[in-house]
């Protein structure tokens, strides 16, 4: 692939070198292009020597005023590491005053961003609605890491490994926007049922599997609402989080949210009992037996299946066994286009709180489908995959 890397001015600069050095070894070809402040911190002559190309620095040096333009059309991708604070506000905005910053504005290919500063600059507010705003865009962002920053100061800014950005510059090129124009609904996590004040019961889910979705169809484009319960995520960027805690409160935002969504997946892990009337006092301790009156939760799936206008409904299974069968019954009970079921429960360590998953695709119209384990993240792909599969089809039944 023809990748440009752009290189911004941060002392995180030496590691682009290394950065380079890996796309080179990954057979891509690399152009380089530095801002004027990244050349204060690493000599464009080693990049040149690791790239084997003329490294581009000043606009005004350049010997056509066109060139921008043509080497934004020669590549396929625009990598920029480090992106500093200055870099992302002058990209959100528009400011285009050196070769890197046109050249950006000229590019129309996918964008991937590895920002590196201080922490208290990458966390202030401005930082951040830059931020949102590259990533409403579209463009790739590789999450600086945590750690001991060269300013003394230790927090998220530091310049991800080139590994990682490696990989991320892999994801952006073979990156699918076939979402965009598309609201997505996900709901997540567990719900947490309130037995008193302090106690509650609620359901095995770390929420990693509908947070997957959700930066999924993010990333390809769609406008993505996620109602989640309580879990230990960080929700992707560019996601609207929407954070419930029991299924009485996820059942309320999901109706609210639900005229706006095209695609309405049921991730989430809700609580099938709960107590209606909770007490006001925590109950307390004694020796004697105590037994629960619970009361079935309002189903969200069932109610969207029996709604079910213009939205295409998924929902999951997790089963400890008689998997395909269970599935097929909750697709047909609920009325879902279809169910995603996995195996939980057994010996191996996928489902629950594992980043992989297994899963099998039961589809309305159409033979189940295995998906061999995968990361969740990827399992989320192919998930979309067949979504707008299975929505061509519904277009095409209805002639529209
Ligand atoms: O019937 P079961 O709970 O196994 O079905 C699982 C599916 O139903 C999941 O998609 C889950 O999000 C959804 N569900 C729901 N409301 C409930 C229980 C489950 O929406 N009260």
């Amino acid at each position: 692939m023809k990748v440009l890397l752009g290189v911004g001015g941060g002392i995180a600069a030496y590691k682009s070198a290394e950065l380079a050095r890996l796309l080179m070894q990954q057979g891509h070809e690399v152009q380089v292009v530095m801002t004027r402040a990244a050349e204060e911190f690493v000599g464009p002559l080693t990049f040149a020597a690791l790239t084997g190309r003329k490294v581009l620095t000043n606009l005004f040096a350049i010997e056509s005023a066109i060139e921008h333009i043509a080497v934004a059309q020669e590549h396929e991708l625009l990598v920029i590491a480090p992106a500093t604070a200055d870099l992302m506000a002058k990209l959100a905005h528009g400011l285009a005053d050196d070769f890197l910053t046109t050249l950006y504005l000229a590019f129309t290919g996918p964008v991937v961003l590895a920002p590196a500063m201080n922490v208290n600059m990458w966390q202030h507010a401005a930082t951040q609605a830059n931020l949102a705003t590259l990533v409403k865009r579209g463009h790739g962002i590789v999450e600086p890491g945590s750690g001991y920053l060269a300013c003394g100061m230790t927090g998220p800014g530091r310049l991800a490994d080139p590994e990682t950005i490696a990989a991320a510059i892999e994801r952006a090129a073979h990156q699918r926007r076939d979402l965009e124009g598309e609201a997505v609904l996900i709901t997540a996590g567990p719900t947490q049922e309130p037995l008193d004040p302090v106690r509650y019961i609620s359901n095995r889910s770390s929420g990693k599997m509908g947070y997957a979705l959700a930066e999924a169809a993010a990333a390809r484009g769609a406008q993505v609402i996620l109602i989640s319960g309580p879990v230990h995520l960080p929700p992707p960027r560019g996601v609207e989080l929407v954070a419930v805690r029991t299924a009485a409160e996820m059942r309320e935002q999901v109706m609210q949210h639900l005229p706006a969504a095209g695609i309405v997946i049921k991730a989430a892990a809700v609580a099938d009992f709960h107590l209606s009337k909770v007490p006001d006092q925590k109950v307390k301790k004694t020796a004697a037996r105590v037994s629960l009156e619970l009361d079935p939760t309002p189903d969200i799936l069932a109610e969207l299946g029996r709604k079910k206008g213009d939205f295409l409904l998924v929902g999951f299974a997790a089963e400890t066994q008689n998997l395909q069968q269970e599935a097929r019954r909750k697709l047909e009970s609920k009325n879902c286009d279809m169910v995603v079921g996995n195996l939980v429960g057994g010996s191996s360590d996928l489902g629950f709180e594992s980043d992989e998953n297994e899963v099998v695709l039961i589809l309305r119209a159409g033979k189940d489908i295995s998906l061999p384990r995968a990361s969740k993240r990827a399992i989320a792909d192919r998930i979309f995959d067949e979504v707008l599969k299975l929505r061509l089809a519904l277009h095409a039944a209805n002639g529209s």
